[in-house]
């Protein structure tokens, strides 16, 4: 099956010459419709990577992108100005065809601002993913403002950016009343979890809607180019994801991911929505922010035809 599939790719991609090797990452099922294989293919140097998904036919994968705006306000934070507008961006990430906005609401307040969900709550078209920490303060500012899902992170001050995933395992018995106050009020409630099978199966205990994959590590391990790293770190998400289906519940992914590292987590059967914002609000400083988006939005979803 692996041969074949490597076969098929060097006839497939215009890449898969002689001066490039083909590294084959993980294989997936025989199923129309799945995907087969995923393939790395770097050149003689092992500079350029490619990655590309054997799919065995043609499929509806659902992907939905949701756009995380914490950087638009960062850059607002670091003047104190009114601009750029949150608002203005939520709108345009709806025009470019975005699925939702994110926003972490942090301790701190070190970039969302509370007014900025009153005011998206008032105006996004898109629904609202609101990031924040298990606290009372953090739970009484969600169940005032409803957003259309919860995503609970684990949250420390000196940390640059969320660092880890929850620790459901240990938090349980504080989580459930959390996850119990929010899903009453017809909040969607998900878990930033490690890939973990203990932390899965505790989110599915705990009654959770959804997890988002903490992708971090892999996020790592692509920029120094660790191809076996890269492949078990595949392998570990797509094996959880499927234990997270298995279990009812959706499975999310998110931290660190770009518009290279994107391309074989995009491919993994099962995994549904993407959250994504540090390199998308980058990216908008050179393209704009629509066509960061349309472009993102393009890589999430080029499985499903
Ligand atoms: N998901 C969660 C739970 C996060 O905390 C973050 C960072 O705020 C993201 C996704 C987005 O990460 P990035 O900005 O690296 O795309």
């Amino acid at each position: 099956m692996v041969r074949s599939v490597l076969t098929e790719a060097h006839t497939l991609h215009p890449a898969c010459n002689a001066n490039f090797q083909l590294h084959h990452l993980q294989v997936g099922s025989n199923e129309p419709g799945t995907v087969s294989a995923i393939l790395l293919i770097l050149d003689a140097r092992q500079t350029e990577r490619t990655f590309m998904a054997v799919i065995l036919d043609k499929a509806t994968l659902p992907r939905s992108l949701s756009v995380n705006l914490d950087h638009m306000a960062t850059l607002r934070q670091v003047r104190r100005t009114t601009y750029p507008s949150l608002t203005t961006a939520a709108g345009i990430c709806e025009v470019a065809g975005a699925d939702g906005v994110t926003l972490h609401l942090r301790e701190d307040r070190r970039h969302i601002q509370d007014r900025d969900l009153e005011l998206l709550r008032e105006t996004s078209l898109l629904p609202i993913t609101l990031e924040m920490g298990s606290t009372d303060e953090m739970v009484d500012i969600a169940l005032r403002n409803r957003p259309h899902a919860v995503t609970l992170v684990p949250e420390r001050r000196q940390e640059l950016t969320t660092e880890g995933g929850l620790d459901a395992v240990k938090l349980a018995p504080a989580l459930e009343s959390v996850v119990g106050r929010l899903k009453e009020q017809g909040i969607i409630v998900c878990l930033f979890l490690e890939p973990d099978p203990a932390q899965i199966d505790a989110a599915a205990r705990l009654k959770c809607d959804s997890v988002e994959l903490h992708t971090g590590a892999y996020a790592l391990d692509w920029e120094k180019s660790r191809t076996d790293a890269i492949s078990n770190h595949l392998s570990r998400i797509g094996a959880v994801v499927r234990q997270g289906v298995e279990l009812g519940m959706q499975m999310n992914a998110g931290h660190g991911l770009h518009y290279q590292n994107i391309r074989p987590l995009a491919a993994l059967e099962g995994l549904t929505e993407f959250s994504i914002g540090h390199s998308i609000i980058c990216r908008s400083l050179f393209v704009g922010l629509e066509k960061a988006v349309r472009e993102m939005g393009a890589l999430i979803r080029q499985w499903t035809s």
